[in-house]
């Protein structure tokens, strides 16, 4: 485990950005690096180069160089579930297997891969027929690293489409199936069942949903189902044939799963060669992470920087600031891998940990966040750091000056993140409007901005298949090298599981078929709550 002491002490006696900047002319070019046309800048943030050489001692402390190795050689680092973390391999389009994993694991791949692409080009030019004809939609049922990545994805290459309509069907509220199916012509539409484990409760009640809906008018509704599992006896028990099911191994973590045939849902609506291009950005970031030195390295960068707010400044969130409204489910994306693979409080080896362990991640498209809740970032009492994202170039080239003041309101925040806007410069505005005595001081004091605020930003030259590829590879990465430091397991979930047992167990109480004894007496109320139908 990490000494946190230093860095601690360290990040309390930080600088301020501003005196960096005046102190080195040179900071912008030293505190940024890139991959590819893919630029990170962090010199907006308190990281000297002190401060950096010591996160980057930290890295190597570590053995995050080592550790990475072991991951892609296939290592078993997910140690409480005895599993290899190998979804690199799933982009992996070398043909050749990595050191360390059999090539018969990238043959699988493959083959798998090459089955997606041949059931999407089937779908795709209508050699593959609904009751009704062509498919013109399918709809993807899952929920968390089955729903996430291919809806995060599937919307962020919009401008690709052409291919059926896709949608994603999560939650078991049944109005998310219900307004999804409202419209659909059953005749017509492809149901994509996709479940690593293919018992997650919301999944299955939405796939038989789906399946009672589509039998209203289409004799033989099996035939409009896919599946993409890793647990293919479920799929046929569920009546999917199986040249329609994709499996995949347990080596993929659910919100590591979008590469392969979970990423079907983006396969069928940008087509194969897009999507492939997806992967190839994926392995382009892949190659980074693997040949490029630390202080180089844009996932390494990426995490000592959040490691750096997090468990240096106590900075207990970021917020992800995508000016690409393409990404407005990447910030619910990242909560999913940032969360849920480093939310832990035990040690590798079970003991308990003497720092915080992930931070509370959130965010929203610019510019809507600023009018909604940049007021806080800007003058609350709380330093959230922020990492704000933009493309050189948009896709609507018509549209350019809308780009233009997308870019200009990305940079523009960073800049006032840091500026602010002291006291004397507040006074001096309220002078020129006219006020003076204590209406002037007590107006100037409400147009403080504090400053100092750290940000990072990431720009990349248009969000395309590929380069969307880099940037979800990036987090992936950036999540490992944290868990690293953190010496936490990334990639288990524990903790989602009381959850999913307790609500077992409450189903049949809310049916009436189990008493509610056992429970306490808040649950208790508020079952007989909503027992109550008058
Ligand atoms: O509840 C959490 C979780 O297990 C996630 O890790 C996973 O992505 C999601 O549920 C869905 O699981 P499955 O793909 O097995 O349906």
């Amino acid at each position: 485990m990490l000494d946190w002491s230093k860095l601690k002490t360290r990040a309390s006696a930080r600088p301020t950005i501003m005196s960096l900047f005046s102190e080195n002319r040179n900071r912008a070019e030293e505190f940024s690096a890139v991959a590819g046309e893919m630029l990170f800048d962090y010199s907006k943030t308190q990281i000297d180069q002190d401060s950096l050489s010591l996160l980057i001692e930290m890295a190597r402390e570590a053995e995050v160089e080592n550790c990475r190795d072991e991951m892609f050689a296939g290592v078993h680092i997910n140690e409480t579930e005895d599993r290899a973390v190998l979804h690199t391999l799933l982009r992996n389009l070398s043909g050749d297997a990595p050191d360390g994993v059999e090539q018969s694991e990238l043959d699988t791949v493959e083959s798998i891969r090459m089955r997606m692409v041949q059931f999407s080009e089937a779908v795709r030019d209508g050699s593959f027929t609904g009751q009704g004809g062509r498919i013109t939609d399918v709809v993807n049922i899952g929920i968390g690293g089955s729903d996430l990545g291919p809806a995060m994805g599937t919307l962020a290459l919009a401008p690709y489409h052409d291919g059926p309509r896709v949608h994603y069907v999560s939650n078991v509220d049944g109005a998310h199936i219900a307004d999804t199916l409202n419209g659909l012509d059953p005749e017509t539409t492809l149901v994509i069942v996709a479940s690593k484990t293919f018992t997650t409760i919301e999944t299955m009640t939405n796939a038989q949903t789906a399946r009672d809906w589509m039998s209203q008018k289409v004799s033989d509704p099996g035939a409009q189902f896919a599946a993409v599992s890793t647990a293919e006896e479920k799929t046929s028990n569920f009546g999917i044939a199986s040249e329609r099911v994709f499996g995949f191994e347990d080596w993929v973590g659910g919100r590591y799963s979008m590469w392969g045939p979970i990423g079907l849902g983006m396969m069928l609506a940008v087509g194969p060669a897009r999507f492939l291009e997806f992967l190839a950005g994926g392995s382009a970031m892949d190659t980074h992470f693997r040949e490029t030195p630390l202080a180089q390295n844009l996932p390494v960068l990426l995490a000592l920087v959040g490691i750096w707010h997090n468990q240096g400044c106590g900075h207990a969130t970021r917020a992800v600031l995508p000016y690409d409204q393409r990404l407005s489910r990447l910030p619910a994306y990242l909560q999913q891998l940032e969360m849920e693979s480093n939310g832990k409080s035990v040690a590798m080896d079970g003991s308990d940990l003497e720092v915080n362990t992930g931070p509370v991640v959130w965010g929203e498209p610019g510019t809507n966040g600023q009018h909604a809740f940049y007021q806080l970032i800007h003058q609350g009492t709380r330093v959230i750091p922020c990492e704000f994202m933009v493309a050189r170039s948009g896709h609507e080239v018509e549209l350019d000056h809308h780009h233009q003041l997308l870019v200009a309101n990305c940079l523009a925040q960073s800049e006032a993140l840091m500026l602010g806007r002291s006291l004397d410069e507040a006074r001096a505005l309220m002078a020129e409007k006219g006020l003076n005595g204590d209406e002037l001081e007590r107006q100037a004091r409400h147009r403080v901005f504090p400053g100092d605020r750290p940000s990072t930003t990431l720009v990349y030259p248009k969000l395309t298949p590929f380069v969307l590829g880099q940037i979800i590879a990036l987090y992936e990465h950036r999540v490992f090298v944290e868990g690293v430091m953190l010496d936490i397991n990334s990639y288990d979930q524990w903790g989602v599981e009381l959850g999913k047992e307790l609500a077992n167990a409450l189903t049949p109480v809310l049916a009436g078929e189990a008493e509610a004894d056992s429970k306490d007496p808040s649950t208790q109320m508020l079952v007989s709550y909503m027992q109550f139908k008058g």
